[in-house]
């Protein structure tokens, strides 16, 4: 297997990256084979939250600024960020016990000022985290615990609505919980907790995938190896310096929420700009407070771009120190790209459409800041980050599996579900399995899906990345989602769910669409005009939610809904499909 035997040159390649960290332990290997895996930097020791603040503690611009739903807004510097890390890290230890760099913590939070303290608190301390969705409910929280086995919880809520809410956790043995609203951050605490050494390969973070997939995986990153690659991808994809003001909309609870929000842009010394929810982007007052920060960079899901577009209408931002933008998280179909770059007066620049996944712990195809829409177009996911990020041969016609041949530092280290779960993430070749679609056209790169929602008609396969592109091209639709589902006939099918009103959408307008770009073949077989899609809160849209109600939608339990932003959702989309039947 190639993957596990990396070439001479790629490690050379990553050797010459080595000094783009602190290292407590400078190492002087690059990757090590051990139980059929490889480790990263395996004898270098390092402290991830030195890389991010202790070594800055001397700057006087803010290093995170936080903003509220309230348009609050709060500039920390890297020194006052310390205090409250400190002071938190403190109680961690006192909690956890003597044994404490050998526990586990789960952090209950959306992004938040104290979401990030906790964070920032694990990494110093080298203490294994977990961030879990705030809103979650109860089972699913006890099937991550079950398998990430916390001793401590770390909470944003009240702890009385905490235990209403959470009955089954209250009564978990030998679990501890602390809640951060109790704490008085605002002490000027004298108390230093040092940055403790920590091996490159030390489980710094486990995330659970977002479950577009149906089954909640817990992806875990190592130290060194992910710190690297958010660090190089930060500066490469979108050149991020110490001068950079940096937005990136996410949860905290998603891995852009992790790479983009926090470890790139810390490391590289600029500020980062982190929103209580995506969603106060849709306020133009919040937007315009984001602007006058100075913002250098904005980096968006693709579902809030699109509802932004619905939102903004006959407006404009023209700001000089806007100089990039970003999207992430779905197919940026090339209508929606156009919008974003003429909103926020961008001209000719391409977008960073950033493909990646958990997985990948960061991006692994993009265009980067320097690049046009002549040479990146929009809709095109760029070319791979780096010359030793080798994808399979793509074609220009077909889309097909994409995979990656070689190992990168930002690669997860395992999956805590089990060891099959991992060996699953592998083909025939001993390639690394994206279980996306994808083709390549003069050298840039197409993503068309997740391989499960290709829609297969008569042979013919199309994406749904493919059709939904051309559905949101025409006028008055604010987002849509195309659905393969099995057909008697033709063999599949699809049906489109629209959001937007019936009245004012031309169904034959979006019918010819689909006809001149595909044929007779592609007609959906039924449009459905919803009010909203399921998301997640990190704004996926959930197709497989669509299909299962789309294909019974009697039934009540729908498999695994705990990562869905609004489950009323579901009701009125059920409604719908019945009431057309
Ligand atoms: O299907 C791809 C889609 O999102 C999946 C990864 O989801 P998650 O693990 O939640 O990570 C999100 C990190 C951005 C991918 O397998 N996806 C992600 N980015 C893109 C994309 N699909 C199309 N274009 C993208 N730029």
């Amino acid at each position: 297997m190639t993957f596990l035997n990396p070439k001479i040159n790629l490690k050379k390649y990553w050797k010459k990256k080595i000094d783009t960290l602190i290292w407590q332990k400078k190492p002087n290997k690059i990757i090590e084979k051990k139980n059929n895996r490889l480790i990263w930097f395996p004898d270098g020791k390092l402290n991830v939250y030195e890389n991010c603040i202790a070594n800055r503690l001397n700057e006087k611009k803010p290093c995170i600024i936080f903003v509220d739903q309230n348009n609050k807004i709060l500039k920390l510097t890297a020194k006052e960020i310390d205090y409250k890390v400190n002071y938190l890290s403190n109680k961690i230890i006192k909690l956890l016990g003597k044994n404490f760099r050998n526990k586990k913590i789960i952090i209950h939070s959306s992004a938040s000022l104290l979401s990030t303290i906790s964070i920032l608190a694990c990494c110093k301390l080298g203490i294994h985290f977990s961030v879990v969705f705030e809103d979650l409910e109860e089972k699913a929280i006890l099937n991550r615990i079950n398998l990430f086995k916390p001793s401590l919880i770390i909470s944003r809520q009240i702890k009385k609505n905490f235990f209403i809410k959470f009955k089954k956790i209250k009564l978990i043995k030998r679990m501890k919980f602390l809640f951060l609203n109790e704490i008085n951050f605002n002490i000027k605490t004298k108390i230093i907790i040092p940055s403790y050494k920590n091996n490159s390969d030390r489980n710094l973070f486990t995330l659970f995938t977002s479950g577009s997939t149906g089954q909640p995986k817990g992806i875990v990153h190592s130290s060194g190896g992910y710190l690297m690659y958010s660090k190089f991808t930060t500066h490469k994809q979108f050149g991020v310096n110490k001068k950079t003001i940096f937005l990136t909309a996410s949860d905290a609870g998603w891995i852009n929420g992790h790479t983009y929000s926090l470890f790139g842009p810390l490391t590289l010394g600029a500020t980062t700009i982190i929103l209580e929810s995506p969603m106060l982007l849709l306020r133009k007052e919040i937007l315009m407070s984001i602007i006058k920060l100075k913002v250098s960079i904005i980096y968006l899901p693709v579902t809030l771009i699109r509802l932004m577009k619905s939102i903004y209408v006959n407006f404009k931002i023209n700001t000089k120190d806007l100089k990039t933008l970003g999207s992430m998280g779905e197919p940026l179909a090339p209508s929606v790209a156009k919008w974003y770059s003429n909103f926020f007066s961008l001209g000719k620049k391409s977008i960073i459409n950033t493909y990646f996944q958990t997985e990948t712990g960061g991006i692994v195809s993009s265009p980067n800041f320097k690049e046009t829409v002549k040479n990146s177009p929009h809709g095109s996911v760029g070319k791979p980050v780096s010359k030793f990020i080798n994808f399979n041969n793509l074609n220009s016609k077909k889309p097909i599996e994409i995979n990656i041949k070689d190992t990168w530092p930002g690669i997860m280290k395992g999956v805590i579900n089990g060891q099959n779960f991992f060996k699953n993430y592998f083909n025939k070749q001993g390639n690394f399995r994206l279980f996306d679609l994808a083709t390549k056209y003069k050298n840039n790169i197409y993503i068309h899906g997740r391989v499960d929602d290709v829609i297969n008609i008569r042979g013919h396969r199309i994406g749904s990345a493919e059709l939904e592109a051309i559905v949101l091209k025409n006028k008055n639709i604010k987002e849509c989602s195309a659905i393969s589902i099995k057909d008697e006939l033709e063999g599949g099918s699809f049906v489109l769910f629209i959001v937007g009103k019936e009245k004012k959408i031309n169904e034959y307008g979006v019918k010819k669409s689909i006809f001149s770009s595909f044929g007779s073949f592609a007609l959906p077989k039924k449009i459905f005009y919803i009010e909203n899609l399921p998301k997640t809160r990190s704004g996926k849209i959930l197709r497989r939610v669509l299909r299962d109600i789309y294909e019974n939608p009697k039934k009540n339990n729908l498999k695994d809904l705990s990562t869905i932003l609004d489950k009323s959702v579901i009701e009125k989309i059920k409604f719908k499909i019945l009431n057309a039947r």
